[in-house]
């Protein structure tokens, strides 16, 4: 028999131990999908000070004492944690009080900067290769998520080419987000381990004069994926570039766009353990409870209880669009229609998202913070889901919301474009709404077919079925990951590097 291909899958945040954003329900869900493929597959990620440990047990791993990473020439040490999910896939957590005792995991708690983001990115990635040598790691693939992690490509082809467990692995390099580069003054070069030649042009850290770690990701990984088909090809325009659009397209031969899937057993509206009621296509009875309940968590009163739920979930950046919500939201609040909304992130959006609350506090809630139970709640009880996001890679949550029933209304961007299907009230095909151009008027229009075929009560619960029906699991993405792995192999051995 072929041995299974071996995948160390390196992220900076994973559910349920760490989570700001869908890049953790990924990094939770697709080790596990490839190992169901067949393949070998561990998981590493930074171990956090709040690392979620119910239902997990850990373990430490020894690391003789002598082991340290270096950082502007000072020695650090680390130390690892394992521990498996239930099917046995296995985690290992870096760490070192130096940089990870201390809450938060992009920044500190009020979203303050942490100060040394940079030296707590160099210590992870540097730390991860300490551990390949001295856990003698001898995988096939090194996977790397997002610039938080591309350091680790730069110390396996720059500085440990010559040792042979470090240079066997194909490197690939999974972009989740093209806004987050990782931008830092060419003078950092020295904290990052490098001579200050190698922060000027040409070089895979170099970019516009400074230092950019989504580059260098890109420029050494043999294969470079993003995570919807759609994306992978905005990205190669100036709209969605962000600057990186050159470069992207200049690689595009190894460039590839693989759509995420979702974890259906943590989102499945018949056993979810946040839900009261459960549901499924062939009853759907218990979405109505759970639409209930979902009311009075919110503090409207159930006699608005035939009336539509537009609901909400999300990192409030500018990349979610919510700016055009508050837009139409007075005009749509004033008709009958109920809004409950989650999420946390820039202060402006908050307090929109608040104020327009407060002007309509029978029919609308917010909560600000992270909240995993309500989001599932508002997924399974409101009747529509709205995210009209500027640009997504992937999104998560209108597959999320499709899964349990929810209509979603989205901008036709990116992964919300290859996830939903406009609805047809004559041929009763489609899933959801979708608008074009990224405007409050387009948003409205959008919404104003969702809740026209809202009114139709049958037709309506054929596009929840519709929505419930489709396929979201992981296992043809993880089918697409191996051909991905197996084309990394192929350009590794052969030389190529775009
Ligand atoms: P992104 O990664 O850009 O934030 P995704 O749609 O891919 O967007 O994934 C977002 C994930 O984070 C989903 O699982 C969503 O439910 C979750 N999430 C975002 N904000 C919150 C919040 N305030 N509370 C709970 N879960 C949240
Ligand atoms: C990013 C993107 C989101 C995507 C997620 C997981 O955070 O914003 O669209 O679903 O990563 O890949």
């Amino acid at each position: 028999m072929k041995p299974a291909i071996s995948v160390l899958f390196v992220s900076f945040e994973a559910a349920p131990f760490a989570k700001v954003g869908g890049l953790a329900d990924v990094a939770g869900s697709l080790p596990r999908a490839l190992r169901r493929a067949g393949a070998d597959v561990r998981l590493v990620i930074p171990d956090f000070q709040d690392i979620a440990v119910e239902g997990f047990e850990f373990e430490n791993v020894p690391i003789p004492s002598d082991w340290t990473v270096g950082i502007d020439f000072r020695p650090y040490s680390f130390r690892v944690r394992e521990t498996r999910f239930p099917d046995g896939t296995p985690v290992w957590l870096v760490g070192g009080d130096d940089f990870f005792a201390r809450p938060g995991i992009y920044n500190a708690p009020g979203g303050e900067p942490f100060g040394d983001e940079l030296e707590r990115i160099v210590f992870f990635n540097k730390a991860v290769v300490e551990v390949m040598k001295c856990l003698e790691v001898d995988v096939d693939i090194v996977h790397l998520n997002d610039y938080q992690t591309a350091l680790i490509a730069a110390y396996m082809r720059r500085l440990y080419g010559n040792e042979e467990r470090l240079a066997r692995p194909a490197l690939c390099h999974s972009i989740h987000n093209l806004a987050y580069q990782g931008v830092w003054p060419a003078e950092r070069i020295q904290t990052m381990g490098f001579p200050p030649e190698d922060a000027r042009y040409p070089s895979p850290f170099e970019w516009q004069g400074m230092i950019n770690l989504m580059k260098t990701g890109i420029e050494l990984a043999d294969m470079v994926n993003t995570v919807s088909p759609r994306y992978a090809m905005e990205i190669q325009t100036k709209e969605f570039g962000a600057g990186l659009e050159d470069l992207l397209r200049g690689v595009s031969g190894k460039l590839r766009g693989i759509l995420n899937g979702i974890d259906t057993e943590a989102w499945n509206p018949a056993t979810d353990s946040h839900l009261k009621y459960h549901y499924d296509t062939g009853k759907l009875s218990g979405k109505r409870g759970c639409k209930a309940a979902l009311l009075k968590e919110a503090g409207i009163s159930l006699d608005r209880l035939d009336l539509p739920v537009i609901g909400m979930v999300g990192r409030l950046v500018q990349q979610k669009g919510i700016d055009l919500i508050l837009e139409i939201g007075d005009a749509l609040l004033a008709t009958d229609v109920n809004l409950v909304a989650l999420g946390s992130g820039a202060k402006e959006i908050e307090d929109g998202l608040r104020g327009l609350c407060a002007r309509h506090p029978d029919r609308a809630g917010v909560k600000i913070g992270f909240d995993e139970g309500l989001a599932h709640r508002i997924t399974a009880g409101a009747d529509i889901f709205l995210m009209p996001s500027r640009y997504e890679p992937c999104g998560l949550n209108q597959m999320y919301a499709q899964r349990y029933g929810t209509i979603p209304v989205v901008h036709e961007v990116g992964g919300l474009a290859d996830t939903v299907t406009e609805w047809d009230p004559s041929t009763k095909a489609g899933t959801g709404f979708l608008f074009r151009d990224a405007e409050a008027g387009a948003l409205s229009d959008a919404l104003g077919r969702a809740l026209l075929a809202f009114q139709d009560k049958r037709a309506w619960t054929e596009l929840v079925k519709n929505a419930m029906a489709v396929d979201f699991s992981w296992e043809r993405s993880a089918k697409g990951y191996l051909e991905f792995y197996a084309e990394a192999i192929e350009r590794h051995r052969g030389g190529k590097s775009a």
